[in-house]
């Protein structure tokens, strides 16, 4: 399992949600290298905090999109992206209280977790903002 990456196919046409992807993918990675690099509990413990905020920040603004496209499986990929944010929470309480911290297969899930989302359902979404530009200018 290795580290994420960004690359060109998978780009929304929204400049926001791009550049929140390409920081998404970073602070997974970031998280990766400081589990593989052997950083104290203190650091990985940073590294895991920063990935929840960040995806809980960008999802919030990826939800905000699909109101403004009104996009119609908005509910489906909100529900996603909270399963998402409830597995990373359990797996940031548990390395907590330590029991069993963080491992590689759980890296490897969060890692499959986001590559599937970003090459399945938020480029659902970004077909659909092409196929309905006047929805992406509406209020
Ligand atoms: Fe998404
Ligand atoms: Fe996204």
């Amino acid at each position: 399992m290795g580290y994420i990456e960004l690359k060109k196919e998978l780009a929304t046409g929204n400049r926001a949600i791009d550049l929140h992807h390409k920081h998404l993918v970073e602070t997974f990675n970031s998280l990766l290298g400081t589990f593989r690099r052997g950083h104290s509990r203190a650091e990985i413990q940073a590294a895991l905090d920063k990935l929840v905020d960040y995806a809980t920040y960008h999802f919030n603004a990826e939800e905000l999109w699909f109101t403004d496209l009104r996009f119609p499986e908005a509910a489906e990929h909100a529900t996603e992206h909270q399963e998402f944010i409830s597995r990373l929470s359990e797996i940031q309480k548990d390395f907590v209280e330590n029991r069993p911290g963080l491992s590689l297969s759980l890296l490897t899930f969060l890692s499959r977790w986001l590559k599937t989302h970003l090459h399945g359902s938020d480029l659902k979404v970004a077909k659909f903002a092409r196929q309905h530009p006047v929805n992406s200018k509406a209020a």
